[in-house]
């Protein structure tokens, strides 16, 4: 089966904010292949390596435990998947933060004012982190897989833990940072044993080099 004999697996975003970059930086980097249709991998033309659509925040498990030897994704998802991963590079494209943010006329102005509150988020581990850190008594983190937005207005949470880049998302809903929790951008991710490390160390250099 083709994923058994090729020498590299390289695991990319499927959609969102990262995906049309990431797949520009692999054509950049010198990798010749064609993502057909619907279809979810392409074998390059010279190497053999395969390149692989998952969603971004399967990726840090998957590079984790070597079912893929290089990943493309956020180092917000590296962090809330505390995936045991090697950071290659900082790609310097989806450069956003992860940032607390509550309704404009909720009263909840600072991260003192998050006792007892119900924070929605898909950064759950995080956001429990961070209450921790703060020493913040009797939040809760819901999960919310997206559109985590709107859950405030609705009535679902008091506040919500997610990415931020131009800030557009929480003005249309009253809402506004109350504290940032991280800053993020695009990493190349490896697993420890990659399974050709000669050809995924020419490949980091070519990527390094762009
Ligand atoms: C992210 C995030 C916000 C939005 C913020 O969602 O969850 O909803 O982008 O961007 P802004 O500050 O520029 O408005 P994304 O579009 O990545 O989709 P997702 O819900 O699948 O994460």
């Amino acid at each position: 089966m083709i994923m058994n004999e090729a020498p590299l697996r390289i695991a990319v975003p499927s959609k969102g904010r990262l995906m049309e970059r990431s797949i520009k930086l692999l054509e950049q980097s010198g990798l010749s292949f064609r993502l057909d249709g619907r279809r979810l991998f392409a074998q390059c033309r010279d190497t053999g390596a395969l390149v692989i659509l998952c969603h971004a925040q399967d990726i840090p498990r998957l590079v984790e435990i070597g079912l893929a030897d290089l990943g493309i994704t956020g180092g917000d998802l590296v962090l809330e998947k505390e995936a045991d991963v090697v950071e290659h590079l900082k790609l310097g494209f989806g450069r956003c933060r992860l940032a607390v943010a509550a309704h404009i006329d909720s009263g909840i102005d600072g991260p003192g004012d998050l006792d007892g509150k119900i924070i929605g988020t898909k950064f759950v581990r995080l956001t429990k982190r961070y209450a921790e850190d703060r020493g913040l008594n009797g939040v809760e983190a819901v999960e919310i897989q997206g559109a985590v937005e709107v859950m405030v207005p609705l009535g679902l949470v008091d506040a919500i833990v997610d990415i931020v880049e131009t800030g557009a998302t929480l003005r249309e809903h009253d809402l506004r940072v109350i504290d940032t929790i991280l800053q993020s951008e695009a990493l190349l991710i490896g697993a420890k044993s990659p399974r050709d490390p000669i050809l995924r160390d020419r490949l980091i250099r070519r990527i390094d080099g762009i």
